[in-house]
Formats: C-alpha cells, sequence, structure tokens
C-alpha cells in the first residue's frame, strides 16, 4: 500500500472515495431521540454535500458506522465516506486509528484501490498523532491473511492518502513518517504468524529475521542445536529435541551511533512455530492455530524493525528463542529433568508447558549479554485467556519503576494490557520435589504460575512479561481489522523502548 500526504482543500482533491469523520453529539437517550452526528471537518462544501443525509437521522456517527454518498455536489471527490467515531465525549486518537481502517475494509470489497482520508479537525485529538494512527490504520484494515488462496484477487488497496488542508505540516509529516514505519513493522508481525508451520519452521524463521534485519540494518545471529548446547540451554534443547526441524535462537541487536553506555533493553520472545503439545499432546480441536504460538518472537521482530527505522537512543538487544514442539521418539517427556542455562534444574510436568522452557534460556541468555532491563512477550497460557478474556492481554513485572514506562506506553499504543499479580505464594506452587522447580503449578492462577517461573530466571533484574495469547489472533473480523493474527504488542513493546 502506498501512503501519500495531501495539504490541498478537500473539495478540490480528485478521489476515489473521500473519508471524513463524524462524532456522535447526542447526549439524550430515549428512542425517539434524533441522532445528532457532527462532521470534524471545517469545509463547508464538504459539510453542505452530507447536510441532507446527516439531517435525516439514517446516521448515528457510532464507532466504524460508515455512510456511503455517491457524487457528492460541489466535490471532486467521486464517492463520500462518513466514518462514525462514536461519542464526542470519548474519542480518541485510536478511534482515529479504527476509523481509518474502517474506511480501508470498507473499500477492499467494492474494488476501490486508492482513498483520501481527511484527519479530523477537532481539538479532541492532536493532529501529530492522528496523522500517526491515521496511516497504521490504514495499514491495519488493509492486510488480509489470504495469503495461499489461488484464487486470491489483490484486493489491497494501492494508495492511502491522508489529507491535512490547514494543518500543522511540521507535526502532520512527523506523525505520517511513523505511521508508515510501525504499520509497515506491524504488517510484517502479522504475515509472520499468518505463516503456517511447514512454511514457517525456525530456520525459516530466522532467515526472515535475518532478511529483515539486513534490510533495516540491525546485526544479526542465527544459531542452531550446536550453539544451544555450547551454551547449555538445557531447557530449550529439551523442547528442540522431539522435532526433526533444528531450532533457532534470533539474536537482533540495535546499536545507534554514539550510545556506548546506559540501558540495555532486551526483547525476548517465544518463538514455538508450531506446539502439538509434545507428548503431553494438545486435543485435536483447534490445534491448527498452535502456528500463531511464534506471535511473541514476531511482535519482537516486529518492533526491532520499527526501532532500526525510527533510531531511539538506546541500546535494543531481541533474543527468539524458536523451536517446534512435537511428540517423538525423541522427545522430552513428562518428568524428565532439563538443566537451563543458569543451571536451574527444572522437572518437566507437562511437555506442553514448553514457552516457559524456551524463555528460561532466552532470559538467561539476554542478562549473559549485559541487559539491564528485560521485556518478553509469549503466547504463554491459555489461562490468561481464562482470566481477561480477549480484550486485555496480560502483564506482569517485578519492578514498579520499568513497569510504569509500558504503562505510559499504552497511552500511545493504545492496547489494552491488565497487570496481574507476582507473589511468593504462586512461586510455591512450581516448587519441584525432585528438581528446583517445576514446570506447571496447577490449575489455579495458571498465568501467574507460568509468569512466576520466568520470574526465576528474570530474578531481580527489571522484567516485564506479556502474555498475549488471547490477543495474538482475533477470532473474528471487525469493520476494522481482518480476523487473524493481529500484530498485537509491537506497537507497545516499541513505544515502551522509545520512553528510555
Ligand atoms: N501455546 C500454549 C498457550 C496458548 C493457548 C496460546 C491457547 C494460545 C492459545 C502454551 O504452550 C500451552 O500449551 N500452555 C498450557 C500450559 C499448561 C500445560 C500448564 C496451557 O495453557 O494449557
Ligand atoms: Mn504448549
Ligand atoms: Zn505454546
Amino acid at each position: 500500500m502506498n501512503t501519500a500526504l495531501s495539504y490541498a482543500s478537500l473539495p478540490e482533491i480528485e478521489t476515489e472515495l473521500l473519508v471524513i469523520l463524524a462524532v456522535d453529539t447526542q447526549t439524550a437517550k430515549g428512542a425517539d431521540v434524533k441522532p445528532q452526528p457532527e462532521l470534524l471537518t471545517s469545509n463547508e462544501a464538504v459539510k453542505a454535500a452530507a447536510a441532507a443525509v446527516l439531517a435525516s437521522g439514517e446516521f448515528k456517527a457510532s464507532a466504524n458506522e460508515t455512510l456511503l454518498l455517491h457524487a457528492p455536489a460541489e466535490l471532486k471527490a467521486k464517492r463520500l465516506l462518513i466514518v462514525g467515531l462514536g461519542k464526542k465525549a470519548k474519542a480518541t486518537v485510536h478511534g482515529v486509528r479504527s476509523a481509518a481502517g474502517t474506511a480501508v475494509r470498507f473499500s477492499k470489497p467494492r474494488g476501490i484501490r486508492e482513498l483520501v482520508f481527511a484527519l479530523p479537525e477537532t481539538e479532541l485529538v492532536a493532529t501529530g498523532a492522528a496523522a500517526r494512527a491515521a496511516v497504521e490504520g490504514g495499514f491495519l484494515g488493509d492486510y488480509d491473511p489470504d495469503t495461499y488462496r489461488s484464487d486470491r484477487k489483490d484486493l489491497s488497496v494501492k494508495s492511502f492518502t491522508v489529507a491535512a488542508p490547514g494543518a500543522d505540516q511540521m507535526a502532520v509529516q512527523a506523525g505520517f513518517g511513523e505511521g508508515v514505519i510501525v504499520g509497515e513493522s506491524q504488517t510484517f508481525t502479522r504475515t509472520l504468524v499468518n505463516e503456517p508451520g511447514n512454511k514457517l519452521t525456525p530456520t525459516i524463521l530466522g532467515q526472515r529475521a535475518a532478511a529483515m534485519a539486513a534490510e533495516v540494518g540491525l546485526a544479526c545471529e542465527v544459531h542452531s542445536t550446536a550453539k544451544l548446547a555450547e551454551l547449555k540451554m538445557g531447557a530449550f534443547l529439551g523442547v528442540a529435541q522431539g522435532s526433526a526441524e533444528p531450532p533457532a535462537l534470533i539474536v537482533l541487536r540495535y546499536e545507534p551511533e554514539g550510545v556506548k553506555d546506559g540501558p540495555l533493553l532486551a526483547l525476548v520472545g517465544k518463538g514455538i512455530t508450531f506446539d502439538t503439545g509434545g507428548i503431553s499432546i494438545k486435543p485435536a480441536e483447534k490445534m491448527e492455530l498452535m502456528k500463531y504460538d511464534m506471535a511473541g518472537a514476531a511482535a519482537m521482530l516486529g518492533a526491532m524493525r520499527a526501532i532500526a527505522l525510527l533510531r531511539p537512543k538506546v541500546r535494543v538487544l531481541a533474543i527468539v528463542c524458536s523451536a517446534e514442539n512435537m511428540p517423538d521418539g525423541k522427545a522430552y517427556k513428562p518428568g524428565d529433568v532439563v538443566t537451563a542455562m543458569s543451571g536451574k534444574t527444572i522437572d518437566v510436568i507437562n511437555t506442553d508447558a514448553e514457552g516457559r522452557l524456551v524463555l528460561a534460556d532466552g532470559i538467561t541468555y539476554a542478562r549473559q549479554l549485559g541487559a539491564t532491563h528485560l521485556i518478553d512477550a509469549a503466547t504463554l497460557t491459555g489461562a490468561v485467556v481464562v482470566a481477561l478474556g480477549t480484550h486485555n492481554a496480560g502483564t506482569f513485572s517485578n519492578d514498579d519503576e520499568t513497569y510504569a514506562k509500558f504503562q505510559a506506553a499504552l497511552a500511545t499504543s493504545g492496547e489494552k494490557f491488565w497487570r496481574l499479580p507476582l507473589g511468593e505464594e504462586y512461586a510455591d506452587q512450581i516448587k519441584s520435589d525432585i528438581a528446583d522447580i517445576k514446570n506447571t503449578g496447577g490449575r489455579h492462577g495458571g498465568a501467574i504460575t507460568a509468569a512466576e517461573f520466568l520470574h526465576t530466571f528474570a530474578e531481580d533484574a527489571p522484567w516485564i512479561h506479556l502474555d498475549i495469547a488471547g490477543l495474538a489472533w482475533i477470532e473474528d473480523s471487525r469493520p476494522y481489522v481482518a480476523k487473524g493474527p493481529s500484530g498485537f504488542a509491537v506497537r507497545s513493546i516499541l513505544e515502551w523502548v522509545r520512553s528510555y
């Protein structure tokens, strides 16, 4: 999708589709209360073109509601699309992102390949942030996961233009530039997550990471079994040993010029390219979705891509632990004891609790490489989905100061995370009779005991854990985004990094 900026007066813009946002200003409630939509433009010609239909009461301007007009009077655009932002009092920049996605997804099935999105003229959202959100939303809406359909008509929107007549051009340009980088990076993540297990093995994930790194100028190393053995990554190797596909340990480095000290942030991602559960095999139902068990890794890779292009003044390291979790004659078994890189011994109660095993060694390695602050992302537990559903991801931290920076990043990213507790009592649940620790803590508080498992390896290094199992894959499509891989967490991780 090509993107462009225009400062032309809206009626002068020749386009297939001009998109204008509207808010719902009606505060009264009741069955006979008429909608009161208000267009977020100062342009009289645009207002006049929409006046009759808005007065009809057909359109409420609720969030992502659309209304299409053909041949709008006095405008050069062929069509005018009005997209709702919802209640005026609740309008945010995140609504602008969704509205842009809605406009693109409205266009795609109608064969509209080119559209112009007018930035809302309103004090409700800051100009630069709105420009960024609009472009991000455009990319989010444009993505569809039907890569492998042979009848795939390339319905992708070819050109998405942000129109900002009269706006502060410096602010618009800066936001727009960021939006392109972030939008494309999220698409990169979604494309990886969408790949089936046979098309994206750990080795291929390593190749994709290396190609991306070369493109954006990141240092990259991809290691496999020999290096894992040399580093004594017994937990990671234990998971990998049941697969014919060798594991991949992917290390990316972002080292901005002139930054020799200060924090070294480590991004650690779970990259299970397919999770069968191993010998503790999963039921068949929905097992096909376990191709997305590398979404944490893909989020880290997408964030690194954006970091490389946005160039924050802080050193960042990414460590992706990638393997396939398979049952096999050589597979690790329940009851096995593995020795992690840190030297801790782990009693494997359930081979399906594999994510925490690969991450344990990834976290230890990050610390050995000098990381001062750690963040990990993983589709780690079904339990977090039971706890929080699919609207908030789970997050945990052993350090309030580090977590405060993440919490602040969420205001920009618009992604919802809910912090869950850690605690000694939960750590007690994963004490083993025969080893230092066991890899499951029973049915109760499963997301928390998984986090406590990782905490054992992070120890007191400032660390944040993101359990994105419920949000990395969207089960039902929405007006602004296709069902399938969401690219969730890329923006939040990126903003957390930029806060240093
Ligand atoms: N990859 C799964 C978690 C998961 C479940 C991700 C659903 C996305 C959707 C993870 O490896 C796993 O299997 N976890 C087990 C842990 C249990 C055995 C302690 C789980 O959640 O059931
Ligand atoms: Mn599993
Ligand atoms: Zn898993």
